[in-house]
C-alpha cells in the first residue's frame, strides 16, 4: 500500500524546530518559528492566563462536547476584538464567527468553505507570504498565485506592483492579505495604501481573506486591527482569521478563530451553518481549555487590562531587540546599513540574507532562521544577541 509514498520535505518553519531540537550546539538559538520568548529565553506563561486558569481550577467543570462553532462567549469576545463590540457589524449580527484550531485552523475552515463556494476561483497570496499560505490553500484544492509585495532593492513594499496586480486580477479571485505585521517581511502598507487596496478589491470584486495572527505586536491592538474597520466602512464582505497563539502565548492550545462578515444576519446564519459542516467533517468541534482561558480574560475587565499590559510589554521588548540588533550588528563589524530592521514591525525581520547564508548560520553557528532569511526578533534576548550578531557578521 505504501511503497509509492514519497518522503515529504520538512515543513519550512516547524521542521526547523525538529532540526533545532536535535542540534547538540550549546550556543544554539532558534529564530526560526514565530514564537515570543522573554529576556531569559523562556516562553512566557502570561499572568492573565494564570489568573484565568486559577478561576477555572477553583470551579472545575466536566468536559462535554462544545458546540461545533465553539464557546459562545469566546466567539463573541473575538467579534468584539476584531470588529469592535459596539460596531455595526456585531450589533446587527452579520458576523459569523467560529472558534478555530489556531489561526491556521481558521484559514483552513475558510479555505474549505470558499473552495465549495467558488470552486473555479484562484487564490492570490503576497510574494513572499507565510510559507503555509500556499500549502494550505493548495491542499484545499485551489491554484495559488502571487501578487508582488516585497521590494528587496528598496527594502520595503513594492506597492505599485501590488496595486497593479490587484487591479488586473479577475473578479472572484480570493486575495489573502496580512492585516498587520506582514509575515515574513515585517513591512506593512500605510493606511492610505490600504485605502487603495480596498478600492481595487471593491472595483475588481475580489474576495478578501485577511490573516490577522499578530494583532497587538505592531503598534497596538486597536492600531493593528484598524484595517478591519476600513474594510467594513467600504461595505465589503470578507473573511478574517485571527489567532491568540502569540498574543496570549498559548501556542499549544490552538486558539484562533474565523470570522466572516456577511451582508445581513440572515446571510451570516447561512454562512455559519456551512462553516459548521467544514468543522464537523474535519475535527467535529473545538477543545475547551484554551478558548475558555481567552474568553475569561477578554470578558473580565481586570484580566483584559492585564492582558493588554502584558501584550504591550512583549511588543516593547521586541522593539528594543530591533534597536539592539542594529547597534550590535554594527559593533560586530557589519558594514551594511541594517537600520531597516527598526522600520520593520511584528515578530520578524526579513534580513536579506541568502539561503546559503542562512544555512551557514544554522550549520556553523546553530542560529536558526528560515531559508528565506526570516529571523524571529522576538526570540532574541540580552543573553543571546551578541552571539547571534557575531554569527551574522561572519556569514555576511
Ligand atoms: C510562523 O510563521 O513561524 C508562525 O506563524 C508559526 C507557524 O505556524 O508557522
Amino acid at each position: 500500500l505504501f511503497t509509492a509514498v514519497e518522503m515529504a520535505p520538512r515543513d519550512p518553519i516547524l521542521g526547523l524546530n525538529e532540526q533545532f531540537a536535535a542540534d547538540p550546539n550549546p550556543h544554539k538559538v532558534n529564530l526560526g518559528v514565530g514564537v515570543y520568548y522573554d529576556d531569559n529565553g523562556k516562553l512566557p506563561l502570561l499572568e492573565c492566563v494564570q489568573a484565568a486558569e486559577k478561576q477555572m481550577m477553583e470551579a472545575p467543570k466536566a468536559r462535554g462536547y462544545l458546540p461545533i462553532d465553539g464557546i459562545a462567549a469566546y466567539d463573541s469576545a473575538v467579534k468584539g476584538l476584531v470588529f469592535g463590540a459596539d460596531s455595526e457589524p456585531v450589533k446587527s449580527g452579520r458576523v459569523a464567527t467560529i472558534q478555530a484550531l489556531g489561526g491556521t485552523g481558521g484559514l483552513k475552515v475558510g479555505a474549505d468553505f470558499l473552495r465549495k463556494l467558488k470552486p473555479a476561483a484562484k487564490v492570490l497570496i503576497s510574494d513572499p507570504s507565510w510559507e503555509n499560505h500556499r500549502a494550505l490553500f493548495t491542499q484545499a484544492g485551489f491554484t495559488v498565485e502571487t501578487y508582488p509585495y516585497y521590494d528587496a532593492a528598496s527594502r520595503g513594499v513594492n506597492f505599485d506592483g501590488m496595486l497593479a496586480a490587484l487591479q488586473a486580477t479577475p473578479a472572484g479571485t480570493v486575495v489573502v492579505l496580512h492585516a498587520c505585521c506582514h509575515n515574513p517581511t515585517g513591512y506593512d502598507i500605510t493606511p492610505e495604501q490600504w485605502d487603495q487596496v480596498i478600492a481595487a478589491v471593491k472595483a475588481r470584486e475580489l474576495v478578501p481573506f485577511l490573516d490577522m495572527a499578530y494583532q497587538g505586536f505592531g503598534q497596538g491592538i486597536a492600531e493593528d486591527g484598524a484595517v478591519i474597520g476600513k474594510f467594513v466602512a467600504a461595505g465589503l464582505t470578507f473573511f478574517v482569521s485571527t489567532s491568540f497563539s502569540k498574543s496570549f502565548s498559548l501556542y499549544g492550545e490552538r486558539v484562533g478563530a474565523l470570522s466572516v462578515l456577511c451582508d445581513s444576519k440572515e446571510e451570516a446564519d447561512r454562512v455559519l451553518s456551512q462553516l459548521k459542516i467544514m468543522i464537523r467533517t474535519n475535527y467535529s468541534n473545538p477543545p475547551i481549555h484554551g478558548g475558555t482561558v481567552v474568553a475569561t480574560v477578554l470578558n473580565t475587565p481586570e484580566l483584559r487590562a492585564l492582558w493588554e499590559k502584558e501584550l504591550g510589554d512583549m511588543r516593547l521588548r521586541i522593539k528594543q531587540m530591533r534597536i539592539a540588533l542594529v547597534e550590535k550588528l554594527k559593533a560586530a563589524g557589519v558594514k551594511e546599513d541594517m537600520g531597516f530592521i527598526t522600520t520593520q514591525i511584528g515578530m520578524f525581520s526579513y534580513s536579506g540574507l541568502t539561503k546559503d547564508q542562512m544555512v551557514r548560520l544554522r550549520n556553523e553557528f546553530g542560529v536558526y532562521g528560515t531559508d528565506t532569511g526570516r529571523m524571529c526578533v522576538a526570540a532574541l534576548n540580552s543573553k543571546n544577541i551578541d552571539y547571534v550578531c557575531a554569527a551574522i557578521a561572519k556569514v555576511l
